[in-house]
């Protein structure tokens, strides 16, 4: 069986890392065009940075919950019988790959890498980043930004989540509200493929009607239940 799994920023929440669109959520707290647009780290870049360096630090401080890890097992055990896992998030920490998660497809980019806005190098870098941070390829100052994708920004790996996603037998969405396309699309191309569709949430997202089944409840729960009973290691029932 191949599956695509899209994740958000739900399945990081049960390690503390804070959701965008919760009540008390990430842009509730901070105005998302002043702090995740070019234009913005741009006009100040300090603030631009300081905001990522206080999310990396998190990420660092955070460890992988039950459903990392299961997601980590499911795509080891769809091997065993010539199956695959196209691991899809939308969150830019690494709690996936630190669950043992591999080949995993951040199209937002990633806390863990700087980006030079000059030469485009990225590289490593776990550490604070700041406009004193000179780019090792290119030899510039203050070029350096974390390399994530802004809002008015393409996407990391479209063609080819496109292609494992017309190849999937599964599509399975797991914490994200459906807010932010292109990934909130990826239900409907699933659908109008014939692809059955599974979400996994806390509750109802924007696009909860197009899903054949959901399980509303913490990812923490109800992901290790579904890879067990997948895997056909635990009990009945999604
Ligand atoms: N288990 C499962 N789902 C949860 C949990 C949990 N413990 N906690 C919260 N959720 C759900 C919320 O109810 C919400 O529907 O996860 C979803 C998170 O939605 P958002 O906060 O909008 O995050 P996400 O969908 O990942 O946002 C997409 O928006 O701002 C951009 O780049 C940012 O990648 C992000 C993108």
């Amino acid at each position: 069986m191949r599956i695509f799994v899209l994740t958000g920023a739900g399945i990081s929440a049960d390690s503390g890392l804070g959701t965008f669109r919760d009540a008390g959520g990430i842009w509730d707290k901070f105005d998302p065009m002043k702090l995740a647009t070019p234009a913005a780290f741009a006009a100040d870049p300090e603030r631009v940075h300081e905001f990522y360096n206080l999310r990396r630090r998190d990420m660092l401080a955070a460890r992988p919950n039950a459903a990392h890890v299961a997601l980590g097992r499911l795509g080891e055990g769809l091997k065993v019988d010539g199956g695959a896992l196209f691991l899809c998030t939308q969150n830019i920490d690494d709690l996936h790959e630190r669950a043992g998660s591999r080949a995993v497809h951040h199209m937002h980019g990633r806390l863990s890498r700087a980006l030079c806005s000059s030469c485009r190098a990225t590289r490593e870098w776990r550490a604070d980043l700041g406009v004193t941070d000179r780019c090792a390829a290119c030899g510039r100052v203050g070029t350096l930004r974390p390399d994530v994708v802004w809002f008015g920004e393409m996407p990391y790996g479209m063609p080819e989540i496109e292609e494992a996603l017309a190849r999937s037998d599964l599509f399975v969405a797991i914490g994200t509200s459906g807010a932010v396309y292109p990934a909130a699309e990826f239900v409907e191309i699933a659908r109008m493929m014939g692809i059955l569709t599974l979400e996994f949430n806390l509750g109802k997202s924007a696009n909860a009607h197009l899903f054949d089944e959901s399980v509303y409840g913490p990812a923490i729960e109800s992901v290790p239940r579904f890879v067990a009973r997948l895997l056909g290691t635990g009990g009945e029932g999604l």
